[in-house]
């Protein structure tokens, strides 16, 4: 549904992977907020906080004005403690997600994806979380997507992420929970009195 009561909100979403910016667009602009992709590598600390490689990220942002939005993501695998968690990446890069199905033959396949957002907007900085729950299926299906999408399925739903369209997984993912979040913020903050050091 798209707000057309409210006034214009934009914000520059930085990261490498174009699709996780065409991913959050899916939510943030129904919420008539316009997303501007900013392609770039930032650098991500070794930590075993999503939300610590988050807020990392929007540091080495910092060049940018106006609303900022970074985000980390991780796969975390209940049978394994949570792994790859914030290892998702360097796990895609060596095992794959073949070599995920191989770690988990025979064990129980729940799952959550989380994503930490971090936004930095008119002098405040914060983290928002979002979160779903779902089945590492038993073999990659569909092409949609990247990363594990080929394996994961969302909770109340029988495809993976990689056999829906974008406009689908933009609504349910863990990506989309956090730009819920990340949207009534910005909001609250539109609603603010604004000091003049704060407004860039
Ligand atoms: P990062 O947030 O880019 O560090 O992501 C860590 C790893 O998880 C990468 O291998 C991504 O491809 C993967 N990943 C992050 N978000 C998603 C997603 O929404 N679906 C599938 N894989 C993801």
């Amino acid at each position: 549904m798209v707000r057309r009561d409210s006034p214009r909100l934009s914000l520059s979403f930085v990261t490498s992977n174009a699709a996780k910016a065409a991913e959050a667009a899916v939510f943030l602009e129904a919420e008539g907020i316009e997303v501007h992709p900013v392609v770039r590598r930032l650098p991500e600390p070794q930590s075993e906080r999503l939300e610590e490689v988050a807020s990392a990220k929007l540091e080495a942002a910092s060049d940018l004005p106006g609303a900022v939005l970074v985000e980390d993501s991780g796969l975390f695998v209940d049978a394994l403690g949570g792994f790859p968690g914030v290892y998702s990446a360097y796990a895609f890069r060596t095992l794959g997600v073949a070599g995920l199905l191989r770690l988990l033959d025979g064990y129980p396949r729940g799952a959550e994806f989380r994503t930490a957002a971090a936004l930095r907007w008119r002098g405040v900085k914060e983290v928002m979380l979002g979160a779903v729950h779902g089945q590492i299926a038993r073999e990659a299906r569909g092409t949609n997507g990247f990363g594990y999408d080929p394996v994961f399925v969302p909770e109340g739903e029988r495809r993976t992420f990689a056999e829906m369209s974008l406009t689908e997984k933009g609504s349910l993912s863990h990506r989309a929970r956090a730009m819920m979040a990340v949207s009534s913020r910005l909001r609250e903050l539109l609603a603010r009195p604004v000091s003049e050091s704060s407004k860039k």
